[in-house]
């Protein structure tokens, strides 16, 4: 059978930032609580006219250069930031991209997990039908209650990966393991805007989920914690990804030194320490800064990848970098978008977080705000109207 993976990758964020030293600021604490004790320094804020359909467009518009290449048969759109209870948010970016009228189109939800369960499904579908593309794409936008804990990992973004046969960045293994316990870490009922989380709870059940999907993947893969030279973990903040890796190779009893456990997972936690938590899209963000950001290239070298999702449902899946990957990176894109976003002042991130988000079928109309593609122009007769800027 032929290799199936990612053969392109691209992400979006938002415009507006908060810096996490104004917040500590006007909290009255230490800033280096973010930056040292949760690893990050910046949270990503969607503008007035932002949501998880027009961060998805902006991130996949990228792979669309030409007509050939909007034949694809199937998108997965994975989100926690669901807009509606019935249809799926990926038929809008669908229409947005022009996209053909014989591609199906899907949500998927299963917290920050279901991004890799997406991937998992397309790389089945391709390997049935190896002529076909599938495209992913995980949106989110996290959002806490203010003065809570998780307030400061709050953030967002989109990823779109285009997963086909014999792809140029990433060959995807078969072996997976996965664990899965009914547990109440962090959720959001319907009627929420915001998550309910319990913070502490939340991290230990992670810790749990690596070592059990991790065990579950060493029973099935022919692969040891030696032969993975890079990770990516599910980022809800960059520390808890160190401390994270730091328990595996404990786990596995590595012999590696601190240091250079570290180094295994630094490049992959740059892009999510600017922009905040993006949820389901934060592990592959997470991927495309190590790509993007690596000194050394990455060709051939075996990454290991932990997604979790609250709730919970974890995996932990490997896959091999392949030979001129760098030549199909958007790394120049992203560094302009990264430089060119606009610092928010406290009363602005306030204005910006209680944004009108009508629930009620009220009729609104919303100033164009964001640098993005795409634009949330209003909501009429409960019916959102998404256009292209
Ligand atoms: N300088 C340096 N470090 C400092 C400091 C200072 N001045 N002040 C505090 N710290 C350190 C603390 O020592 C602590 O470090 P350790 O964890 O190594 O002990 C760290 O900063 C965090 O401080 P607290 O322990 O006081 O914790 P907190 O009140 O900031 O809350 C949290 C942390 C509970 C994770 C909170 O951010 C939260 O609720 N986040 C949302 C939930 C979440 O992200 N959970 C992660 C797992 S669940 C998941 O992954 C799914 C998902 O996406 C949500």
């Amino acid at each position: 059978m032929s290799s199936v993976g990612i053969d392109q990758i691209s992400f979006y964020t938002s415009n507006y930032y908060l810096d996490l030293q104004t917040l500590a600021k006007t909290q009255n604490i230490d800033p280096e609580k973010y930056y040292v004790g949760i690893g990050q320094e910046k949270m990503g804020m969607p503008a007035h006219d932002e949501d998880i359909v027009t961060m998805a467009a902006s991130a996949a518009a990228p792979l669309f250069s030409d007509e050939a290449s909007k034949s694809i048969s199937t998108l997965l759109f994975a989100t926690e930031t669901g807009i509606d209870q019935s249809k799926s948010a990926g038929v809008y970016v669908h229409r947005l991209l022009g996209l053909n009228e014989n591609c199906r189109v899907v949500e998927l939800k299963q917290a920050c997990y279901s991004a890799t369960a997406a991937v998992q499904m397309a790389c089945a579908l391709v390997a049935r039908q190896p002529q076909i593309s599938v495209l992913v794409i995980a949106s989110d936008i996290a959002k806490y209650d203010l003065d809570t804990p998780g307030e400061a990992t709050q953030g967002c973004g989109a990823v779109a990966m285009m997963i086909r046969a014999e792809p140029r960045i990433l060959q995807i293994d078969p072996e997976v393991g996965n664990y899965t316990e009914d547990v109440m870490d962090f959720w959001r009922p319907n009627y929420r805007k915001t998550a309910i989380v319990d913070g502490k709870y939340s991290t230990k059940i992670y810790l749990k989920s690596l070592k059990k999907a991790w065990q579950h993947f060493a029973e099935s893969s022919q692969y040891c914690f030696s032969d993975l030279e890079y990770f990516c973990y599910h980022l809800p903040f960059s520390r808890m990804a160190q401390k994270a890796h730091r328990h595996l190779s404990k786990v596995n009893k590595s012999t590696l030194d601190a240091q250079a456990i570290d180094a295994q997972i630094e490049g992959s936690l740059l892009y999510n320490k600017l922009i905040g938590n993006s949820y389901a899209a934060a592990l592959f963000i997470g991927f495309t800064s190590l790509l993007e950001n690596s000194i050394e290239d990455l060709s051939g070298k075996r990454i290991g990848f932990f997604s979790y999702g609250s709730g919970c449902v974890a995996e932990f899946f490997s896959g091999k970098v392949l030979p001129g990957y760098e030549k199909h990176l958007f790394a120049a894109e992203h560094a302009t978008m990264l430089n060119n976003r606009q610092e928010l002042s406290y009363e602005q991130y306030i204005a910006l977080y209680h944004a009108p988000d009508p629930r009620e079928g009220e009729n609104v109309s919303i100033v164009a705000d964001t640098t993005g593609k795409f634009r949330l122009a209003g909501i009429c007769e409960h019916k959102r109207e998404y256009v292209a800027v």
